[in-house]
């Protein structure tokens, strides 16, 4: 299969007064061509510090300090802010924020905004850039009438659904979405996702969905990664995560027990006790090991790789290797 994106030992920490915050530390995996890959696990975990670090633009006092991001095989990291503008942000690769929706300009129309946002990137005449709008305004399931309210007179899901076609409008090949449904009731989660993979299906796009929740990485991901802590502690496709096997690492295996499931009778909700370390001073050896349950003497000291158990599937984790 045809990799669109190829992460290699990607690293990227913010700089603060105290230290470094080791947020995203030394991970590798890809992404096919036309899948979506679903990036999960607990709030604090570097899941958008990950999405940013994928556009070249980590938050200050975040920095790339190492690896490669290889898109369509040009390593992005060694780019210049001219170049990347031009050619990568939004134009190959982007991304639509954790709570973009409500930072819509109050005081604009969504027209307005939009035409701001496009002029941004392209030289459009205003013909153009008008006909451009309405055409993923329609997309994303939108009438031409909601470009002249103001964000305040839209519902979250329509704003949520506005936020998506500014990602899309400069037709990217790959497009993050952050927790896109975390702020959204239900029934409207539930639209979105739709909307999403028909988007998916009509644009040929290659997706990255993170979010905190497995029971919704259920519904759209082909394959899953899951952050623990900065580092990656299982990734494998949606049928080994959730089918009759199960995930195979003890973080995996607690989240997915913690994670009310729809259609399923839940008797007992179990939860993971403690919360992820602080990453300015992570554990040694596995970053998990405070809070696993099958913890061994090994996983305190020696930090185990990312290694390939089956066909697809990776886990770093003592526990499961078949040569240990
Ligand atoms: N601007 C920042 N300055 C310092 N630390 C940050 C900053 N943004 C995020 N972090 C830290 O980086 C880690 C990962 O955060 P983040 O990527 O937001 O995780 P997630 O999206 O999984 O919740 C956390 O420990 C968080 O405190
Ligand atoms: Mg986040």
């Amino acid at each position: 299969m045809e990799r669109v994106l190829d992460v290699k030992n990607l690293k990227v920490y913010y700089y603060t007064s105290k230290g470094p915050v080791r947020a995203v530390d030394d991970i590798s995996f890809y992404l096919n061509k036309g899948e979506t890959l679903g990036v999960v696990g607990e709030s604090g975990c570097g899941k958008t510090t990950l999405g940013t670090a994928l556009l070249n633009m980590p938050t200050p006092p975040g920095k790339i300090v190492g690896g490669q991001i290889l898109i369509n095989g040009t390593d992005i990291v060694t780019l210049n802010e001219n170049q990347l503008r031009k050619n990568v942000r939004w134009e190959t690769i982007a991304m639509v924020f954790q709570g973009a929706m409500n930072s819509l300009t109050p005081a604009y129309t969504i027209e307005k905004q939009m035409l701001e946002t496009l002029r941004y990137h392209r030289e459009l005449d205003d013909q153009e850039a008008r006909e451009r709008i309405k055409k993923y305004v329609n997309l994303v399931g939108l009438s031409d009438d909601v470009l002249k309210r103001y964000p305040h007179e839209l519902s979250g899901g329509m704003k949520q659904r506005i936020v998506i076609a500014m990602a899309l409008f400069l037709e990217p090949e790959i497009v993050i979405c952050d927790e896109p449904t975390t702020a959204l009731d239900v029934v409207v989660q539930a639209q979105i996702i739709n909307l999403l993979k028909e988007l998916k299906e009509k644009l040929h796009l290659s997706f990255i969905f993170v979010t905190h929740d497995l029971a919704t990485e259920a519904e759209v991901a082909d394959r899953i990664m899951v952050m623990y802590a900065g580092k990656i502690a299982e990734i494998g496709t949606n049928e080994q995560i959730y089918g009759e096997q199960g995930p195979m690492h003890p973080y995996t295996s607690n989240l997915l027990a913690a994670t009310p499931r729809l259609h399923q009778k839940v008797d007992k909700l179990s939860f993971i006790p403690g919360s992820p370390p602080d990453l300015l001073n992570p554990p040694t050896g596995c970053r998990f090991h405070l809070r696993c349950p099958v913890v061994m003497d090994k996983c305190r000291t020696e930090e185990p790789p990312l290694k390939e158990v089956e066909k697809e599937h990776y886990v770093a984790c003592w526990r499961c290797y078949n040569d240990e």
